[in-house]
């Protein structure tokens, strides 16, 4: 069976999956369905002028597997003009459920820690992710908690043009990396996350140059509480960043 027709039937056995989950029991004979997937074409993300159009341009996205078992895409949100931005990995459950990023028992020690340690409201910075989609261990299982893995390197090299155009518009003056996947990707580097952590790290995007620091995910704070040291440790030096310019 040549390939095109192999991936036509894999996009229509993933897209009957994803109705059977919404509730879907039988499909009329009738029932002609015109391209299951909802394909994006091959849009160049430097198109889009504004979050808004950035979010539209690819909130159908398939272009990783992870678009066909998402419930939503979980784009980003937060103030447009930040100072101050958030990159995680992926979104969880609790996102994919919402379609809104750190949401669940780590987005609330996240925002709790940017209130207390940075003295920002979450409103006032961006957050968003290296994924858009939630990467699950088990895809046919998406009501299940815990079925959460990290994104494979194909997932990310197709989703990191997102976040790379969501930095240009923003143009933020300094950017937290949640985690090693986001600090990996974002820093081109296969160091761990505490080589990487609590030192500024300087990147272009668009023409600005774009200050970084990554400290540890807050769902690792959840598992073992003394790492939340770092993530107040690092907070503080993004802190007297801000204050400085
Ligand atoms: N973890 C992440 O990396 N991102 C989220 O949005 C939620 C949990």
């Amino acid at each position: 069976m040549d390939t095109e027709l192999q991936q036509v039937i894999r996009d229509f056995k993933a897209y009957l999956e994803q109705e059977q989950r919404k509730g879907l029991k039988a499909v009329p004979l009738s029932t002609r369905i015109i391209n299951p997937g909802k394909k994006t074409t091959a849009a160049d993300p430097a198109n889009s002028k504004t979050l808004e159009q950035l979010h539209q341009q690819f909130a159908n996205c398939q272009n990783c597997p992870l678009g066909s078992t998402r419930n939503n895409f979980v784009f980003g949100e937060g103030n447009a003009q930040a100072r101050l931005m958030f990159i995680g990995e992926g979104p969880g459950f609790d996102e994919d459920q919402t379609g809104r990023p750190f949401i669940g028992k780590a987005g609330q020690l996240l925002t709790k820690a940017i209130e207390t340690t940075i003295n920002l409201k979450r409103e006032e910075v961006y957050i968003g992710n290296i994924v858009k989609c939630h990467p699950m261990k088990d895809p046919g299982q998406p009501a299940l908690r815990g079925n959460d893995r990290p994104p494979t390197a194909e997932e990310m090299a197709a989703c990191l043009q997102i976040i790379t155009r969501q930095i240009e518009i923003i143009k933020p003056d300094i950017i937290c990396l949640l985690g090693r996947t986001a600090a990996q990707a974002i820093l081109r580097s296969n160091a761990g996350i505490h080589e990487l952590r609590n030192k500024f790290h300087t990147l272009n995007f668009a023409g600005k140059d774009i200050e970084l620091i990554a400290t540890v995910h807050p769902a690792s704070c959840l598992y073992d509480p003394a790492n939340k040291k770092y993530v107040w440790e690092d907070f503080k030096k993004i802190r007297d960043f801000l204050k400085k310019v």
